[in-house]
């Protein structure tokens, strides 16, 4: 039995001002899967999720979040919903207990155990009593976080949530989000420029650029994805052979390497052929792709951190 999806977009669209910034997104999250929403700098990713969560309207296109339509539930559909936008928003005089009792005022659900259990596990329980104003960035993350999973929420959702954390604090939220993902059966959404970070974290991703998704996969299976490469004396020649003969799609050329995926096709084979055909052979090795190649290839090097 399929499960119940927590997030569906369907072709979400967003134009601001003339310019179609978000061009048509398609995507669905199960139940404890931890996503990663990956494109540089102006993709698009901050305003998709202002538009999952409800802050601005889609010019097309719908969300919904555990069955519910934002656009027509949208207090049953938000309901589900913890979220960080860029960063939480505290009271810097107050203490972080004293935030959190503020924001768990609003919604009767959440127990005073409660509480306490979230403090506990974003491992804050040592400085909840300081006030936030004396909080490192990585604290206010944490707390920031505490709120936001408070009611436990089926969904999760972080835009950019390790910025100006040091690589301490990112390997802890790395398992923080892990935890909550299988502790809590939460769904995370986390939006990203920083590629090893949905690497280490994130169960599924999307690569999203100018307002487009250009490729949804599993990260284990993007890194399993192994290329191989080939340096020969008539490279198109080679691709020729790679394409016609065996069928072998997204053959790529650069400088005088061609890498391709061999979709099970026997490498000795392959070569043969080269050599049948009269091409010298001067280097062939596979190489492990990383999510990075993935990036780089699809996004055309766009500048990415
Ligand atoms: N209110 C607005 N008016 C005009 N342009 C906007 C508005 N909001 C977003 N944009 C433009 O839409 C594009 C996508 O912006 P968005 O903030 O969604 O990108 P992002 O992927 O979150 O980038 P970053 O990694 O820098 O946070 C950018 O070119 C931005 O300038
Ligand atoms: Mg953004």
């Amino acid at each position: 039995m399929q499960k119940t999806a927590v997030l569906e977009l369907t072709n979400l669209r967003k134009t601001i001002k003339g310019k179609e910034i978000v061009k048509g997104i398609d995507l669905t999250l199960y139940p404890s899967q931890i996503f990663g929403f990956l494109g540089p700098n102006g993709a698009g990713k901050t305003t998709t999720i202002r538009m999952i969560v409800g802050l601005i309207k889609p010019t097309k296109g719908s969300v919904t979040i555990c069955g519910y339509s934002v656009a027509h539930d949208f207090v049953k559909a938000l309901s589900n919903v913890g979220c960080i936008i860029e960063s939480p928003d505290m009271y810097k005089y107050l203490t972080g207990m004293e935030n959190l009792l503020q924001f768990a005022a609003m919604n009767k659900t959440i127990s005073q155990q409660r509480i306490k259990d979230v403090v506990e596990l974003v491992g804050l329980q040592n400085r909840v009593s300081d006030k936030v104003g004396t909080y490192s960035l990585g604290m206010r993350q944490r707390l920031g976080i505490a709120q936001a999973i408070m009611a436990r929420p089926k969904l999760l959702i972080l835009d950019e949530p390790t910025n100006g954390l040091d690589p301490a604090g990112i390997t802890e939220f790395r398992n923080l989000i892990r935890k909550l993902a299988y502790e809590e059966g939460m769904t995370v959404f986390v939006s990203s420029h920083l590629l090893l970070e949905i690497q280490q974290m994130c169960d599924v991703v999307s690569i999203i650029k100018q307002g487009s998704v250009i490729k949804t996969a599993n990260v284990q299976d993007i890194l399993h994805d192994d290329r191989i490469e080939w340096q020969l004396n008539n490279p198109e020649k080679a691709i020729e052979i790679l394409v016609k003969r065996w069928n072998i799609e997204a053959v790529q050329l650069k400088k005088n390497t061609i890498s391709a995926n061999l979709n099970q096709h026997p490498l000795d084979k392959i070569n043969e052929s080269f050599i049948k055909e009269g091409l010298a052979l001067t280097y062939c090795s596979a190489k492990q792709t990383t999510l990075e190649d993935l990036f780089l290839d699809l996004t055309e090097g766009d500048q990415i951190v």
